[in-house]
């Protein structure tokens, strides 16, 4: 019988596959004296957006192997386990289209102004009506970044959709597909696109990606959604684009740092959505990823090959 820590709440299915293969799950709740306490003797670390330094993997001294719940592996020091041949696994493609479409709703959401003319039918009654009128998506030209998964999902939906123009600006692809144009720049993306959805890996090279340089390229009209990692993009150089009318409007579910502080300029900008880390929290695609992210653990413990093995 192993024992599982499961580092924040996720949704019963997982938790359910692991007892009934024999393990013993432990709940930490984000709770970091929790997780400092009870990693020390687990076989396996089931953890979704928790900080895992090596410095406290280091901490655990039968640990098998580290399951994320998705695919953001920007948390977990895969360096060392690789250096001590602990299993990584992520959720592959299980939450991409709860993400992509969590992305195409920010967009449209923001360009039909639906918060401010909802909360203003409220206050100022039928008026709201002639509130500043929103923006038509046909026929705009998305910029992609990042044609992974997620990427691809939501190219489908804007370029099917919405008959959008879809550009984009991924160097690690070989291909895009039909009706799709590929540009070599990222600043040809930035000035050319009416919205820049981002969907690439947090690594070094994308770090700050969008920063003040590169958000001055963007069209004063642009509307930019950020539903990777917040670090992307440089978020005081976004805040005073958009307080500036550099920048139209912003569509985060990640921010940098995360949680937004409660007296973060993000939460007060019109212009601006937030979410907390919430387009993967669909009833599907959280019942596949727990159930995924479990069945790798089953695996490595059984000694088959799990599913979504990365290290
Ligand atoms: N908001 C959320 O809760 C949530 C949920 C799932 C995933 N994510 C984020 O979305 C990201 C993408 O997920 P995915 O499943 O599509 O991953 P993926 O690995 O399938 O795709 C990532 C793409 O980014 C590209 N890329 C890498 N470096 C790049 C660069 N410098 N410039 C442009 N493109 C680059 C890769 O070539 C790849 O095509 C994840 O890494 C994660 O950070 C966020």
């Amino acid at each position: 019988m192993a024992k599982i820590l499961i580092t924040e709440s996720v949704h019963p299915i997982g938790p359910e596959l692991l007892t009934a293969a024999g393990h013993t799950v432990v709940y930490a709740d984000r709770d970091m004296d929790v997780i400092r306490r009870e990693i020390v003797d687990a076989d396996a670390v089931l953890v979704r957006i928790i900080e895992l330094p090596g410095s406290l993997l280091a901490t655990a001294k039968n640990l098998k192997i580290v399951s994320k719940h998705g695919v953001g592996y920007d948390n977990i020091d895969l360096d060392y386990c690789k250096a001590h041949g602990v299993a990584v696994t992520i959720t592959p493609n299980a939450n991409s289209l709860s993400v992509a479409e969590h992305a195409f709703t920010l967009m449209l959401t923001l360009a039909k102004n639906i918060i401010p003319v909802s909360k203003e039918y409220r206050t100022v009654g039928f008026a709201a009506k002639n509130h500043a009128p929103g923006i038509e998506m046909t026929g705009k030209t998305l910029g992609l970044i990042g044609m992974g998964r997620i990427g691809k999902h939501i190219l489908h939906m804007c370029r099917d959709g919405l008959d959008m123009h879809v550009i984009v600006y991924d160097p690690y692809i070989s291909e895009v597909p039909e009706g799709v144009e590929r540009v070599g720049e990222l600043s040809e993306l930035l000035r050319r696109a009416d919205v820049v959805t981002l969907h690439c890996l947090l690594t070094d090279e994308t770090r700050k990606l969008i920063d003040r340089e590169r958000l001055a390229l963007m069209k004063p009209t642009a509307l930019l959604i950020n539903c990777a990692r917040g670090p992307i993009v440089d978020e005081a150089a976004l805040i005073e684009a958009l307080e500036n009318g550099r920048l139209a409007g912003a569509g985060l579910d990640v921010t940098d740092p995360e949680p937004v502080a409660p007296t973060s300029p993000l939460f007060k900008l019109p212009n601006v959505i937030v979410t907390p880390h919430y387009a993967p929290a669909t009833v599907e695609a959280a019942t596949r990823v727990s159930e995924i992210a479990a069945e790798n653990i089953n695996a490595v413990l059984a000694g088959k090959e799990p599913a979504g093995r990365i290290v």
